[in-house]
């Protein structure tokens, strides 16, 4: 039997295991030590979601970099609003600097083409997306994703930072919401 928890009024089934994302995670900072190098590159994690992905992440990255925090949010309960927030805490000056925005998941792709409009106008150098995961069947925009970790099926997650309703973030795994 797959462990399951229970997590409100939803029942969620083990999907990736803490390992799974571990090496999924390593690989991601391997590849960003090697292609930013000598570019002093400035991470911005989005919160809430990205801050267990980017905690693990930054520990494997051994170039020099900078990291700041940013909060967007879109989502509320199970289906995106599509409300869209601005990009708040942004006190870095990011101008003529090579960005890297770290986020938790990327499902329509609205959030984050929504974020690449906002700081574009900031003038960075470069903006790239490194992701813990994508949705590729739900991507209903243009996105290019430099970095990503995990692909997953169209199902709702929670776990390793994402949340159901502000709760689960802290689950050292990913569950996947269990169909009736
Ligand atoms: P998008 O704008 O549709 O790409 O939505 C991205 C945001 O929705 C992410 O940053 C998450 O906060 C949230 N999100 C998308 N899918 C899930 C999920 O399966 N579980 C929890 N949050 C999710
Ligand atoms: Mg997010």
């Amino acid at each position: 039997m797959m462990k399951e928890v229970q997590i409100l009024d939803k029942k969620f089934i083990l999907t990736l295991s803490a390992e799974t994302i571990d090496k999924e995670v390593s690989r991601v900072a391997e590849e960003i030590n090697r292609d930013f190098k000598d570019k002093n590159p400035i991470f911005l994690a989005v919160l809430n979601g990205a801050f267990m992905f980017a905690a693990d992440l930054m520990k494997k990255v051994n170039i020099p970099s900078e990291i700041s925090f940013v909060k967007l949010a879109s989502y509320q309960g199970l289906n995106s609003t599509g409300v869209i927030k601005d990009v708040m805490g942004l006190s870095e000056n990011i101008k003529d600097r090579v960005v890297v925005i770290v986020e938790d998941i990327v499902d329509t792709g609205v959030t984050m083409q929504h974020m690449l409009e906002v700081l574009g106008m900031h003038n960075p150098k470069e903006i790239h997306i490194a992701t813990l995961l994508t949705k590729p069947d739900k991507l209903k925009v243009s996105l290019n994703i430099d970095y990503n970790a995990i692909a997953i099926p169209n199902d709702f997650i929670v776990g390793y930072g994402l949340d159901y309703d502000g709760y689960g973030r802290n689950l050292p795994e990913i569950y996947t919401l269990k169909q009736k």
